[in-house]
């Protein structure tokens, strides 16, 4: 039966180690862009994709996801009195949203943290959204990724995964699919699904991102789903294993993704989104100028 895509879940839950020791105390889905909280672009995507509902996995040192998202009257109150009505409307913005907010006890891996939302999402289709992963945020009029999935599953009713294709000696770092054939429109139908393959092994270059459309079939395969690479339950194994009893498409991502969680990742992201950023872009771009001459000495 056909039904509606209505609810996202965040996993945020992770110990992001390759980002420490920021993240000791701080979670990595809070890292800045600028002004902006890695988090929040998420949340945007999703609701401009047409959300109701979010859950966010969080764990532990991740309070400061959900005060992010609570009102804080003293701050609103004194931003009232002060009359700097913009800054209350940014602030009161992040406070409008339906978000609910689980606990993921032990990182066990992305498949054990979306296990976490099988009473939240029931019997229906939903999406993951990874919360270090973050796609066109400098490009107002592209269609967001999470959209694309939805209007896929419009289509073909299925489960579809967003795949980008990266440089072959990175792909170890992926899951990574083997397409069959050359696709159609950017959608393929995938023979397998393979966490972290040997560059020499892996079927393809096109690698798992963070945004995927899953039928709730997924919840039955995870409870049993044995630890994979890296000791992780690893949501790429339970979605090889969704394939073989119903069709798993990969959709092709043709924009521009950040990997804020990569330390090199969080700083072209926070380049490219400064540069357009009408604060700071003017005063970014000449200091960027003079750096490339201080570099050509
Ligand atoms: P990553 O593998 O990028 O996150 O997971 P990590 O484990 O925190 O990062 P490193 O490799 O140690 O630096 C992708 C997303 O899945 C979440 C993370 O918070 C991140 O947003 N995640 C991962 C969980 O929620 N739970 C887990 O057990 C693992």
């Amino acid at each position: 039966m056909k039904q509606k895509v209505k609810k996202a879940i965040i996993p945020a839950a992770g110990l992001g180690t390759r980002f420490l020791p920021a993240t000791k105390a701080l979670a990595k889905e809070m890292l800045p862009i600028v002004d902006k909280p890695t988090i929040q672009f998420i949340v945007e995507e999703a609701l401009k994709s047409g959300i109701e509902d979010i859950l966010v996995i969080t764990g532990k040192s991740k309070r400061s996801i959900e005060d992010h998202f609570d009102s804080n009257f003293e701050l609103e109150y004194n931003l009232e009195q002060k009359g700097k009505t913009d800054l209350l409307k940014l602030v009161n913005d992040t406070t409008a949203i339906n978000l609910h907010f689980i606990r993921q006890s032990h990182p066990r891996g992305l498949g054990d943290a979306v296990l976490q939302a099988k009473a939240f999402v029931g019997n229906e289709p939903f999406v993951v959204m990874l919360g270090d992963d973050l796609m066109d945020i400098t490009d107002d009029k592209a269609v967001p990724l999470t959209k694309q999935l939805m209007n896929d599953y419009e289509e073909t009713h299925a489960s579809t995964i967003a795949v980008m294709k990266v440089p072959h000696e990175e792909v170890s770092a992926y899951g990574v699919i083997a397409p069959q054939g050359e696709g159609v429109n950017g959608l393929y139908s995938v023979d397998t699904f393979v966490e972290k393959p040997a560059p020499e092994e892996a079927p393809s270059d096109l690698a798992i991102i963070g945004r995927y459309l899953l039928t709730p079939e997924i919840f039955t395969i995870l409870e049993t789903q044995e630890p994979g690479a890296g000791n992780e339950v690893q949501l790429t194994d339970a979605i090889d294993t969704l394939n073989k009893t119903q069709r798993v498409f990969a959709r092709e991502f043709k924009g521009k993704r950040y990997d804020v969680g990569d330390k090199f990742g969080f700083m072209k992201t926070s380049i490219d989104y400064a540069l357009k950023h009408p604060q700071i872009k003017e005063d970014l771009k000449a200091y960027i100028i003079q750096l490339g001459h201080e570099l050509d000495k």
